[in-house]
Parts: structure tokens; C-alpha cells; sequence
């Protein structure tokens, strides 16, 4: 495999704290030998703190059933102070966020003054609905620019934002808004996307039936379609945002006070709320993307993400606005209207650093080079990838063909969970493998562990750890620190488990294979079988099924669901089948929660003590198994049999 030197043009100029290999190597073995040294004094200088923190890093992961990781714990900050106040001087008039439409050319440019301003009057206004510091807010919205006014207007409050990604159906809001308690709901009329318009508020409604936590319901005018209307609990955006003050003091928040809950699948069970801090996020936040992206002062930066995930939390808001960047908003696909989008929006707008994921890059790069070529990429400097796997000739195509084979690729590797990025190039310094996420961040150790919890020393594979806490982990998850203790602690005592698994060659290079959980990743969007599973159950003609990921070529996983049918289920045909898996699917989960293959099974395999045993799910649904390992345990092998002659790859 070759090793792509870092270009030549990007180590120019630049004023990252950690621009070559020297760097990095001094700044990791800092950060690991004595963290507080490490960290203490690059918050203090990054982040305005109301009073800046004298401690650094309490706890560990031995004993954090008992005690919580904690960074800065005696700080007193507001995130807004830094994303907003401190750039007016010197940042008024720099644009913060940039916004681009779903039509091509419908844009809007706000300032770092226009943008505090707006934050200070949506605030204002959610103050007057009664929000205070702590309570939870839900905002539903798309990808408009008062998303990230709503987020920044409760971190200035102290409250507690929940982003629920607009593809979510009203269920999957309901359990979110009940599991948090939500005061308020921020949502619009409706979202855009692709030339669609997707009904938010209608399905806010449905959502909040019942849920008498909710008091108010703040509805932004997208596209100004008629919406149903409680006069007592909705209030529009523009009635009650822009009369406000343009200032409003932000509340002072404990560094260890939460800044965010975003709800994430796991392996077993609902999604879980993981909780994110005020002092110990915005630092990593902050850190990681000046370093990895390596940024600077004109840079116009654009991270293709929504903000219903962590990516765009962190490197759309948080990050990229406590460092004083322009930070582009997309709220378009990368087809629309045709497969050059992103590189239109590139060229019209300088873009110099782009971070997608490896979902639009394999679709992208099947529709053929012209769409790229034909737009002007000469502003790209640095190129990013998040959210799964990059197989190598997806990583190839970027760098060569959007790249021009001038920019430097880094592929990121982290989780809702690590706040920000863990394993990745740092783009003026790491040469870069086409397929690998490179090496650790300054207070990242990874760990590679067996199957008998034995740590793996020199090249191998293994289940990748994390043996320090860092200052952007997820700190708990919300009203429940024991399942936190349990999904994230137990399997290997002392160590966060990630729940992938991860390859390290000759070099210390890091390659991340996959989950070896039962955590799905479809296009980048993470869903839990479990949550699959019980949707199924949910469905009458259906006794038991079994939910596995298999590899796909444009989405890297596609589902693949085993049904036993109900002895008095009927004549069902397996399209009718599908239809109805389907449709349960996505009013349950939400759109992007799609079941690809179907197969109806007389059983599914167990031992003898009824456990599924999944891993042979797992394999027939990876293609033609040549052997199927142990099945001696099997309580009826003769299932199997029929699973593996039904299958349908
Ligand atoms: C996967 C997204 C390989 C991984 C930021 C992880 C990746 C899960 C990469 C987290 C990468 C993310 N290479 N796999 N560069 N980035 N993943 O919480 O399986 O939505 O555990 O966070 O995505 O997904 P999440």
C-alpha cells in the first residue's frame, strides 16, 4: 500500500499548534504523560472562560460507576462567550455562517455580529417561553441557519439543547422528547431538501400529543406552507424572535454543567441520550478542529453534515465557531439538482476545506468524473471524511479526482460518544494510507484488545479502546449513568470500549474495520438491530426476527432482516411482506431506516439454551458462506439448512 506524502502547498503558512510529525509526537506524549500540564493551559488560552479552571482531569475509568469523569470542574464559562462574543472585536464583520440553500445559488451570509445578535434574540425569546438553565429543549429542525441560532440560544441560557435529526419520525421524537423531559420544541414548517419539502411540524404535532412536558412549541417559517396551529402552545419564530434585545447577557454554566444530550443507537435497547459537557467539549471541539483541519484565518470551511448528528454539532457549529471560522450550512443533497453539486458550491464559494462522508463519496464517484471536473476545485486545500469506513478506492477517487491530487485526505475516526475527532491525519503533518484513519490525536491512547481481553502489542487486530479519558467524552448518558457504566465499561474493565474493530500495521497505523457490535452504519446514519428487531416484533404477522448489517457497495451496510412468520399469519406474499416492514419501519424509526432484504425463516438458529446465535445470521447474509464455523450447539441445525438455501445474496 503506498503512503501518500503530505502535499507540499499545505504545510505553508500554517499556524496550527501541531503542524508536523514532531509536533504531533511531542503534543501526544504530553497529553497522555501528564494531561492537566497538557490541557489546563491550552483551555485557558482557547475557550473564554468566566473563571478559568485550576483543575484539569478527575476521575478514571476504573471507578467511573462511582465517579464521573470530569475536566476543569472548578470553570465557569458560557460556549457562546466563545463562539460569539469574544470574535466582535477583531471577527464583527467576518461572515460565521454561510448559508446555502436547497436551490443553488439561495444563500444567506450571516455575520459573527449578526450571529450573536440573532442568538441574543432567540434566547431572549425562549427565556420569555420560560426556558431556564438546565431545562431540556428538542429542536427539529433541517439544515437552516436557525438551527444553530436555537442551539447557541440555549447553551446561552444554560439550557440543555436535544437535536433530533429531521428525518426521525414522530415516534422516534416522542421517545426522545419523553426520555429527556423536553420544556420546549424548536421546529419549522417545513424542511427542504432535494427539491422535497418534509412536513416537520406536522410531525412535531403528532410527536407531542400527550407529552405534557412540553410547554411551548417555536415554529420557524421555512417555506410558509399552511401548518396546524394550537394557539395555546405554538408560537411562531417571527413573532416573538425579532423584537427582542439584541443583547442578553449569557448565563455563567459550571465547565461540568451539560451543554448537549444527542440521542445515539446502541447495541441493545431504545437510544440512549449521551451527555456532553459545557468546558470539557468546546476545548476538544475547539482543539481538534484548528489541528486536524488544519485551519486558518480566510479559510472557508464546509462540513456537509446535518446538524441531527454529532458531525455537525461539532464541526459545524461548536467547533468551527469557537475558532472564529466560516462555517458553511448545506441544506441540500449531493444530487440536487444534479450529482456536481458539492462542487458547485465549492467553486461558488471558495470552499478551501470540505468534509463529507464515504456514502456521497462512493455515489459521487460513480456518476462519473465530468461532474467534478467541470466545476472549479482550485480553493479545496484539505479533504475529510467521517462516519465509517472509507474503502481505498473511494479514498483514491477523492484525492485524486476532487483533490487534484494537491490536498491532503483526512479520514476521521470517531463517535457520538468521543465528542470530536480521535483518530485521524493531522492534515499538515501525517503522511496519509488510502483507507486508514492514521494515527491518534493528543490525548487519544487506543488499545487494541483480544478476545481473551489481552492488550495486542506491535501490528494486529483487535477491538479498539481507549485506555485515557479525554476532555470531549460523553460524560453520562442522560437519567441513567449505569447503562453509560455498562455499554461503554464493562466489556473491558478500565477501558472505553468503542465497539469497533480495528487493524494497526508496521507503522502504528490505525484501521478501522467495522463495528463488532450490533450497531448498524447505512450510509453513515447509525441504527441499532435491537431497534430494528423491535419494530418487527411490533408488526402481527411476525413471531421473531433477527436484524444483521451485510456489506453493500454504495452504503457500506445494507439491512437485512430474517422474519418468522406468525403460524397464523396467512397468505403473505414477500413483497406485501416488505411493503409492510418497510412502512412499520419508517413510522417507527424515521425514513432513513430502510430494510433491504427480507427473508422469511422457519427459525432462527439457537443453542439449545434458545440464544440466537447471530453470527450465522450475520454470515449468510455476507454472501454464500463457504463454512459456517461451529453449529454442533444448534438446537434444530435442519434451520440452517433451509436459512442458507433461502438466502438472498
Ligand atoms: C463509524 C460519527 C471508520 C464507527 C462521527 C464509529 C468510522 C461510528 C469513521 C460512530 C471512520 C466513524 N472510519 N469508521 N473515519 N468514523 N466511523 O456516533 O463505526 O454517528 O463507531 O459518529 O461510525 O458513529 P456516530
Amino acid at each position: 500500500m503506498s503512503t501518500y506524502a503530505v502535499p507540499p502547498r499545505v504545510s505553508e503558512g500554517t499556524s496550527s499548534p501541531v503542524s508536523s510529525m514532531e509536533g504531533w509526537r511531542a503534543a501526544w506524549m504530553a497529553a497522555r504523560n501528564d494531561p492537566d500540564g497538557f490541557w489546563l493551559p491550552e483551555t485557558r488560552e482557547r475557550i473564554a472562560w468566566d473563571q478559568p479552571p485550576t483543575v484539569g482531569l478527575a476521575g478514571d475509568f476504573h471507578d467511573i460507576a462511582d465517579e464521573r469523569i470530569s475536566w476543569f470542574a472548578d470553570g465557569q464559562l458560557n460556549v457562546t462567550r466563545s463562539c460569539l462574543d469574544r470574535h466582535l472585536e477583531t471577527r464583527g464583520d467576518k461572515v460565521a455562517i454561510l448559508w446555502e440553500g436547497d436551490e443553488p445559488g439561495d444563500v444567506r451570509r450571516i455575520t459573527y455580529r449578526e450571529l450573536h445578535a440573532e442568538v441574543c434574540r432567540a434566547a431572549s425569546a425562549l427565556r420569555e417561553l420560560g426556558v431556564q438553565k438546565g431545562e431540556r429543549v428538542i429542536i427539529y429542525m433541517g439544515m437552516v441557519p436557525e438551527a444553530a441560532i436555537a442551539m447557541l440560544a440555549c447553551a446561552r441560557l444554560g439550557a440543555v439543547h436535544s437535536v433530533v435529526f429531521g428525518g426521525f419520525s414522530a415516534e422516534a421524537l416522542k421517545d426522545r422528547i419523553r426520555d429527556c423531559a423536553a420544556e420546549v420544541v424548536i421546529t419549522q414548517d417545513e424542511g427542504m431538501r432535494g427539491g422535497k419539502t418534509i412536513p416537520l411540524k406536522a410531525t412535531c404535532d403528532e410527536a407531542v400529543i400527550g407529552e405534557r412536558s412540553v410547554r411551548k412549541v417555536l415554529v420557524y417559517r421555512r417555506t410558509g406552507v399552511h401548518v396546524a396551529w394550537d394557539a395555546e402552545r405554538d408560537v411562531w419564530w417571527h413573532d416573538v424572535v425579532p423584537t427582542q434585545s439584541a443583547d442578553l447577557d449569557a448565563v455563567s454554566c459550571g465547565a461540568e454543567d451539560p451543554l448537549f444530550v444527542l440521542y445515539t443507537s446502541g447495541s441493545t435497547g431504545r437510544p440512549k441520550g449521551l451527555v456532553h459537557s459545557c468546558g470539557g467539549y468546546i476545548t476538544w471541539a475547539s482543539y481538534t478542529h484548528e489541528i486536524v483541519f488544519d485551519l486558518r484565518e480566510d479559510d472557508v470551511y464546509a462540513c456537509v453534515a446535518d446538524v441531527g448528528w454529532i458531525t455537525g454539532h461539532t464541526y459545524i457549529v461548536y467547533g468551527p465557531l469557537a475558532n472564529g471560522a466560516t462555517t458553511l450550512m448545506f441544506e441540500s443533497t449531493p444530487l440536487y439538482p444534479d450529482s456536481g453539486r458539492y462542487w458547485d458550491v465549492v467553486q461558488r464559494h471558495g470552499v478551501t476545506i470540505f468534509y463529507t462522508a464515504p456514502t456521497a463519496i462512493r455515489a459521487l464517484a460513480a456518476c462519473g468524473d465530468e461532474h467534478v471536473t467541470r466545476y472549479d476545485r482550485s480553493s479545496l486545500r484539505v479533504l475529510g471524511t467521517v462516519g465509517e469506513p472509507i474503502n481505498p478506492d473511494a479514498w483514491v477517487w477523492y484525492f485524486d479526482v476532487v483533490g487534484e491530487k494537491r490536498c491532503t485526505v483526512v479520514d476521521t475516526w470517531w463517535q457520538t460518544e468521543t465528542g470530536g475527532i480521535c483518530i485521524t491525519p493531522i492534515a499538515p503533518a501525517t503522511p496519509t494510507k488510502p483507507g486508514s484513519a492514521s494515527l491518534p490525536n493528543p490525548a487519544i491512547v487506543p488499545v487494541l484488545l483480544d478476545d481473551q481481553s489481552r492488550v495486542i502489542v506491535g501490528p494486529g487486530e483487535g477491538r479498539l479502546c481507549l485506555a485515557q479519558p479525554w476532555p470531549g467524552i460523553a460524560r453520562t448518558v442522560w437519567g441513567d449513568h449505569a447503562r453509560y457504566v455498562s455499554t461503554y465499561f464493562s466489556t473491558f474493565p478500565g477501558y472505553y470500549f468503542t465497539g469497533d474493530g480495528c487493524r494497526r500495521d508496521a507503522d502504528g497505523y490505525h484501521w478501522i474495520t467495522g463495528r463488532v457490535d450490533d450497531v448498524l452504519n447505512v450510509s453513515g446514519h447509525r441504527m441499532g438491530t435491537a431497534e430494528f428487531e423491535a419494530v418487527l416484533m411490533s408488526i402481527d404477522a411476525i413471531g421473531e426476527a433477527g436484524v444483521v448489517g451485510y456489506p453493500h457497495d454504495l452504503k457500506g451496510q445494507g439491512v437485512y432482516a430474517y422474519v418468522v412468520l406468525q403460524s397464523d399469519a396467512g397468505e403473505v406474499t414477500d413483497q406485501e411482506l416488505e411493503a409492510i416492514i418497510r412502512a412499520a419501519c419508517r413510522t417507527q424509526i424515521g425514513a432513513h431506516a430502510r430494510v433491504d432484504l427480507v427473508q422469511v425463516v422457519p427459525g432462527l438458529p439457537k443453542t439449545r439454551s434458545g440464544k440466537v446465535m447471530r453470527r450465522i445470521l450475520r454470515k449468510v447474509a455476507e454472501g454464500p458462506p463457504d463454512q459456517l464455523g461451529d453449529v454442533s450447539t444448534l438446537a434444530d441445525p435442519s434451520v440452517v439448512e433451509a436459512i442458507v438455501a433461502g438466502a438472498k445474496r
